[in-house]
This record gives structure tokens, C-alpha cells and sequence, in this order.
């Protein structure tokens, strides 16, 4: 599973951190999300969807890798 961040959509809600720190960062110069890892490890999965949900810029997209 990949999981990647819209620099242009992502206004620095921060909840995909809070839901994920894991897998989300928040840059210190304007607060807005960045992947740690654009490759989920295994395990974090559904956090990772979670975040995607979560975000109310829809800023996080997930791809689903099939046959994992
Ligand atoms: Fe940005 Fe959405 Fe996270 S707006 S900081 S990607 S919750």
C-alpha cells in the first residue's frame, strides 16, 4: 500500500498526524502534512485509511495494492 499527500490540497489540519504519526509529519515552516514513508508498513494499514478519511481537504490518497 502507498500513501501520498496533495501539497496543494493539504491546509495543515493535522489530523492525519494525530491519527498517524507514524506515517505523517507536519513540516515546521507551514504545518502541512508530508509522508514519512510513502510505502505503508505493514500493520498501519488501516491508519493509514483512517487519515485518508479523515482529512478535510481530502489531501491523502491511498493506493490499495492488489493481491496484499
Ligand atoms: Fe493536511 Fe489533511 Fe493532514 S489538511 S495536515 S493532510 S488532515
Amino acid at each position: 500500500m502507498r500513501v501520498r499527500v496533495d501539497p496543494n490540497k493539504c491546509q495543515g489540519h493535522t489530523l492525519c498526524n494525530r491519527v498517524a504519526p507514524e506515517l505523517f509529519r507536519l513540516r515546521e515552516e507551514d504545518g502541512h502534512s508530508e509522508v514519512i514513508t510513502a510505502e505503508v508498513p505493514k500493520g498501519l494499514e488501516e491508519k493509514a485509511r483512517k487519515a485518508m478519511r479523515g482529512c478535510p481537504e481530502e489531501a491523502i490518497f491511498v493506493e490499495e495494492e492488489n493481491g496484499n
